[in-house]
């Protein structure tokens, strides 16, 4: 294992300003999405979608990588350029979503595991072939009356730790996502409690799987309260409970912390980075992986009309604007505003 490499990748994904793009929505994910704005979903949408972000001008000053889903690593630009090679030509990192998806756990009603282990070792490989150099598995825990069990935190966490080894043997850094779903009437205590307990298991997994903790990237929820509460947290207070809980839980080792939007809007995905990163120092760097926090206005504006790809590509380029911004505590929402008037 190359740690050096692995620490060099990972230094480079969250350097200062920039952060990664998600885009590696499953085939049924990307329908869904498409579902909204009346697109039919063909390998051919889905690669010319895929085509406009990657080839928006001036973006790569603000991501630094983009996880692709499988299909998307193969498929090629339209002048014919694989999209890696678009990607790394630019400067941007490219980066693969290796999990096969959250199943339901076997005896565990409402709760479940995230598959992909068979054969990873093989596929790690040729995706390190094709130029990914950084891989991403996100595991899926609930929040409801009586979940999650220690079972499904335990096992999932094991699973994120036989993943992330693979990947560092293979010179993948591997991204490490335990998304606790922000759905549900919860208060922002309970986020707190099972993000706490989630994190705990996901950290005791990797150090006993051997991973070098220099050589990957968290990307969590962060600690809010339940979309459907009727108690709503500040973005002050969001960004305090998160940042209090990560750091009971989250070595200083760990080189970066990437959030991901998790279905909170535009504006409050930006705005809760923001926060947190215009507090104190910390000893990770604070970024974002966020997938519909930095697409919804591009796809909306898309249409999937080749008339309206300016449109969308300058909405997607706002975004990253925006969420660079974040990165320093610079963000505010008065540089919306200048950027819809301007
Ligand atoms: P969202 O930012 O839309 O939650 O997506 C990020 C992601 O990659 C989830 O796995």
């Amino acid at each position: 294992m190359d740690i050096q490499k692995l620490e060099e990748t990972a230094a480079a994904i969250v350097a200062e300003g920039k952060g990664i793009l998600a885009a590696d929505e499953s085939d049924s994910t990307i329908k869904k999405r498409f579902d909204s704005i009346g697109v039919e979903s063909t390998e051919e949408s889905r690669r010319a979608y895929r085509d406009l972000l990657f080839t928006t001008e001036g973006v790569e000053d603000y991501i630094s990588g983009v996880i692709l889903f499988d299909e998307t690593l193969r498929q090629t630009s339209a002048d014919g350029t694989p999209f890696p090679k678009l990607l790394e030509s630019r400067g941007i990192i490219p980066g693969i979503k290796v999990d096969k998806g959250a199943k339901p756990l076997a005896l565990a009603e409402g709760e479940t595991i995230t598959e992909g282990l068979d054969g990873l070792r093989e596929r790690l490989e040729e995706y390190h072939g094709l130029g990914a150099r950084f891989a991403k598995w996100r595991a899926v825990i609930s929040i409801g009356k009586h979940i999650p069990s220690e079972y499904c935190l335990w096992t999932n966490a094991h699973a994120l730790a036989r993943y992330a080894a693979l990947s560092q043997e293979a010179g993948l850094v591997p991204i490490v996502e335990p998304e606790v779903l922000m759905d549900g009437d919860h208060p922002i205590e309970r986020s707190f409690e099972v993000t706490s307990h989630t994190l705990h298991a996901v950290f005791t997994e990797l150090r006993d799987q051997r991973v070098h903790p220099e050589g990957i990237l968290l990307k969590p929820n962060m600690v809010l309260a339940g979309y459907d509460s009727p108690q709503q947290a500040s973005n002050e207070d969001v960004a305090a409970e998160t940042i209090r809980c990560f750091k009971r839980h989250v070595p200083a080792a760990v080189p970066g912390i990437v959030f991901l939007s998790g279905g909170q809007s535009e504006e409050d995905a930006t705005a809760n980075l923001n926060a947190m990163n215009a507090m104190d120092d910390h000893p990770w760097q604070l970024s974002f992986s966020y997938g519909r926090a930095l697409q919804a206005a591009a796809l909306k504006a898309w249409q999937g009309k080749e008339e309206n790809v300016e449109a969308a590509q300058r909405a997607y380029y706002h975004r990253a604007k925006m969420n660079s911004a974040a990165r320093s505590g610079m963000w505010a929402p008065e540089l919306e505003r200048e950027a819809v008037t301007a």
